[in-house]
């Protein structure tokens, strides 16, 4: 017999199966994001021959208007997320306000926020960038349009976070919480469906790699300093320091580091006295996902998933990954120890 190939879809019908209350919106709206995170792959995949098949910087053969991939990527979610009847309000890196579901369209219980292009700048490059996304249950009466302050609700609150990498191959990987596991799936090609590939990934709980944009060491804080240091030291036990890996993509910084066992560090610095990635964007999915794997997200003192923001675009410190390193980091902010 043939081995079981589990969809994406099949494997959240499974999971929605163990809650006799569900009523399916929450399939409906994660085979909407698989559905974009397609058109996206599909995208990112020729954005390297925008030139060549004839499209200017201004249109394409079609006449269209060329999009920057980034401003593609998010009407792509946009589009593919305001009309099922799932949702109630969206809000993203790209929109300065919440995004409302239009008036001809049914209103649901969940709210998604996402960063439809993390990376973006790598695009160029031909560097893996990706999509990232939250989803949570509204707090503001069903039957009217969501609010802000349902977009403003602490990440542990989250009912399910994931992000798609366009990689070497594309991958998505989801979570809906502790004790339910992080899955991920490869985009085959010749199907375009998600298969699963990666069941209940685990983060090592010690790192061996380190992953910081060290060209800003000059701008940070000295226990910052001091710790990044240290982990460039020869360690007893392994007889090596920590390995370096920055691709300057978080996706693909923390994607890596979750399969390998790391730390992705985007401190505070005179330069970026709040951080630089976004809380309700990129650090809380991110931490959800990566706590659900056994790891740990702190902004140096407070467990990330544990912040209630008070905006939007809000910044925070980021120190994610193997659970041992982010515990040390914060040993260090704290002054407990300097080498
Ligand atoms: P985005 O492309 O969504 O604006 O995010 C970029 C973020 C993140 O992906 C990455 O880790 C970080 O910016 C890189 O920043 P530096 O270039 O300062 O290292
Ligand atoms: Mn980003
Ligand atoms: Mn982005």
């Amino acid at each position: 017999m043939s081995k079981k190939i589990i969809t994406l879809t099949r494997h959240i019908i499974e999971e929605q199966r163990k809650f006799p209350e569900a009523t399916g919106k929450f399939t409906d709206l994660m085979n909407d994001i698989a559905f974009a995170a397609k058109l996206i792959s599909y995208h990112t995949n020729k954005a390297g021959l925008m030139d060549i098949l004839g499209e200017t910087a201004e249109t394409n053969v079609q006449g269209e208007v060329v999009k920057k991939l980034d401003a593609f990527a998010n009407e792509t979610m946009i589009n593919a997320l305001d009309h099922g009847g799932h949702t109630c309000v969206m809000a993203c890196e790209e929109e300065e306000d919440i995004i409302p579901i239009p008036d001809q369209y049914p209103l649901g219980k969940y709210v998604v926020l996402f960063d439809p292009l993390d990376g973006s700048s790598n695009i160029d490059a031909n560097v893996s960038v990706g999509t990232i996304f939250s989803i949570y249950t509204r707090v503001t009466p069903d039957g009217r349009p969501g609010t802000v302050e349902d977009c403003l609700q602490p990440g542990v609150k989250q009912v399910c976070a994931g992000y798609v990498i366009y990689g070497s191959s594309t991958m998505l990987v989801y979570t809906t919480g502790n004790g339910h596991g992080v899955h991920g799936f490869t985009l085959d090609p010749s199907y375009g469906e998600f298969i699963l590939s990666h069941p209940n990934i685990q983060i090592p709980k010690k790192a061996k790699i380190y992953s910081v944009n060290e060209s800003n060491f000059d701008f940070w804080d000295q226990s910052i300093k001091n710790y990044v240091h240290y982990i460039k030291q020869i360690d007893k036990a392994t007889g090596r320091p920590m390995n370096s890996r920055y691709i300057g993509s978080m996706v693909s910084d923390v994607h890596r580091n979750l399969l390998y066992g790391g730390i992705f560090l985007y401190p505070a610095s005179s330069k970026a006295p709040q951080g630089k990635l976004r809380l309700i964007y990129e650090a809380n999915p991110m931490a959800f996902i990566v706590e659900a794997a056994g790891g740990k997200a702190s902004d140096g003192k407070n467990r990330i998933l544990d912040i209630k923001p008070e905006k939007l675009h809000q910044r925070v410190p980021l120190f994610i990954g193997s659970e041992e390193d982010v515990t040390m980091v914060e040993e260090f902010i704290a002054g407990k120890r300097t080498k």
